[in-house]
């Protein structure tokens, strides 16, 4: 899979992807705050929330998703090997460190719970803001495809990534998605009908 620099899921598409398990929350050094969910592998799909709009339980779930990020164990061969594709599929959002940090929390999920040790890109060669951005988290670039307009870029999972990763995102928590829903939907219920929380 490539990754264009329009990106390739619409808002609806990211809705019909509403079917997750997990939630991590990320204080995103307090703006604007993210929470991740997910499927199990080997496609590993994580939908991208505004925290804020989240935390307001007002919000639909669906107005709060800002993009997603996706792992492909692509070989069957080699399970220890993802394909990694972000899309913050807000155009507000961009720009803001966001993308960055939502790599580098998938990155550490693949490591820590999938015992990935290496990541790889495919990133549409136009699309210079992605291979800048993998290029800081130590991507390099090991091949071009000129058929598909795609480079490809990787990373080897070592000592100084996981101290970079752990660094990064060591201090962010895990929750339970659905818990979390629950809780956010008592408290949508209460305020509908005025009863104290
Ligand atoms: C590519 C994408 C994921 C980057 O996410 P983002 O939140 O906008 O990027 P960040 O703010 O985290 O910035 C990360 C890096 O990207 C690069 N970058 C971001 N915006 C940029 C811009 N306008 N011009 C050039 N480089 C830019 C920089 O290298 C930046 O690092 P820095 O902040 O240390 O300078 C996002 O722009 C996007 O979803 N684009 C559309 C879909 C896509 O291209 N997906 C990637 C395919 S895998």
């Amino acid at each position: 899979m490539t990754c264009s620099a329009a990106g390739g899921k619409t808002p609806t598409a990211l809705r019909t992807t509403l079917k997750m398990q997990k939630l991590c929350t990320s204080p995103l050094r307090g703006e604007p705050g993210l929470c991740l969910m997910s499927p199990p592998p080997p496609e590993c799909t994580f939908i991208i929330l505004d925290k804020r709009r989240w935390t307001d339980s007002g919000s639909e779930e669906a107005q709060c998703m800002i993009g997603d990020v996706n792992f492909f164990l692509s070989d069957p061969e080699d399970l220890s090997l993802a394909e990694l594709e972000i899309m913050i599929a807000e155009p507000d959002y961009r720009g803001k460190g966001i993308g960055k940090e939502v790599t580098q929390m998938m990155m550490h999920y693949g490591v820590a719970k999938l015992g990935i040790n290496k990541f790889q890109a495919k990133i549409g060669l136009d699309n210079e803001v992605s291979i800048s951005m993998f290029k800081k988290l130590h991507f390099h670039q090991v091949s071009v495809c000129q058929v598909f307009k795609e480079v490809t870029l990787e990373t080897t999972v070592d000592e100084s990534l996981r101290r970079r990763l752990l660094r990064q995102v060591g201090h962010m928590t895990e929750r339970d998605y659905l818990a979390a829903r629950g809780g956010r939907r008592q408290a949508a219920s209460q305020a509908a009908t005025g009863a104290p929380a």
